[in-house]
């Protein structure tokens, strides 16, 4: 392999790939190609080529367990919606899917319905509750929802470097009926990190850092496909401008405003608060095949 030039390095490169792992191969192959294609079609120069290597450094170097900036980049580049497209094609009638975003938490504290997730967490008032059902109607009870949102000052509990708690976050599960209730604060529109080379990027085009008000779900059932998804808040001023492009119309709620008075749990509240109710509907699992053994005990 000698003497390669502009023209023959695509090929060489593919050909230089020695292993027997398919799947590792078609998506470095087309990676290769891609990116090689886009060097050709800007004409990249050497200084454009090494701003490109330095971005990347830096990017890595900004990465912790509490800042991830690859998937920060990959956010804003469409990446990650579009892969979220691509493996979540639901029916009709299912609940849609979006980005998972940098800031979920394994493991965050399992509250009993009626609980208050925000935990000190700062931001008006808000009751959220719903539903969780199959696309055939039926109640899915026990599933486990995981909710997590940022506080009136735009922040996630892992952005504070003084949190000492979860925040903002909890786990709970759906009654007999498939129905929660949490108590929590309002959601408001926030900035993603926009303090490295991502939000670097996003000024030097022109693109702001902003999120339209959202409530992070992740719910999973037996039998059911994991939904990870998003409610927005109706009326957002960056509703059609998300920074990280991942509005869907079917998951834009009303939040609804109320003056002081008496809350759906009781609570007399001298401040005024807000309510959201939203029912989510999860795509069954296809029935597992029949093992080929069995399949053949039975022909
Ligand atoms: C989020 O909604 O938490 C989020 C998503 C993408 C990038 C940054 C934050
Ligand atoms: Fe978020």
């Amino acid at each position: 392999m000698r003497d390669i030039d502009e023209f023959s390095i695509t090929q060489a490169v593919i050909e230089a790939n020695r292993t027997g792992n398919a799947r590792l191969v078609t998506i470095m192959e087309s990676l290769v190609r891609h990116l090689h294609e886009v060097a050709r079609e800007v004409r990249l120069t050497e200084e454009e080529w090494f701003q490109g290597i330095r971005f990347l450094t830096e990017a890595g170097q900004m990465c912790d367990d509490k800042r991830q900036e690859f998937i920060l980049l990959s956010d804003t580049l469409g990446l990650s919606t579009l892969v979220t497209a691509l493996n979540n094609r639901k029916p009709q009638g299912c609940t849609e899917a979006t980005v998972f975003g940098p800031f979920y938490v394994e493991d965050s504290p399992l509250v009993d319905n009626g609980g208050d997730i925000a935990n000190g967490a700062h931001g008006t008032l808000c009751f959220v509750s719903g539903s969780v059902h199959g696309l055939d109607g039926k109640p899915v009870a026990g599933a486990e929802l995981a909710v997590w949102q940022s506080d009136d000052e735009g922040l996630y509990d892992v952005q504070r470097p003084d949190a000492t708690d979860h925040q903002a976050r909890a786990r709970l599960r759906t009654d007999t009926e498939g129905g929660f209730h949490f108590r929590s604060i309002l959601a408001v529109p926030y900035p993603i990190p926009h303090d490295g080379p991502v939000g670097r990027m996003l000024e030097a085009l022109g693109r702001h850092p902003w999120r339209p008000a959202h409530l992070h779900f992740k719910i999973e059932a037996t039998g059911y496909e994991r939904l990870i998804t998003h409610i927005f808040r109706n009326e957002d001023d960056y509703l059609d401008s998300d920074a990280v492009f991942g509005v869907r119309s079917t998951l834009i709620a009303d939040w609804t405003a109320h003056p002081p008075g008496v809350a759906p749990d009781g609570t007399r509240m001298d401040q005024p608060y807000y309510t959201l109710h939203h029912d989510f509907v999860l795509n069954p699992k296809p029935a597992a095949a029949p093992a080929a053994a069995e399949q053949g005990e039975s022909a």
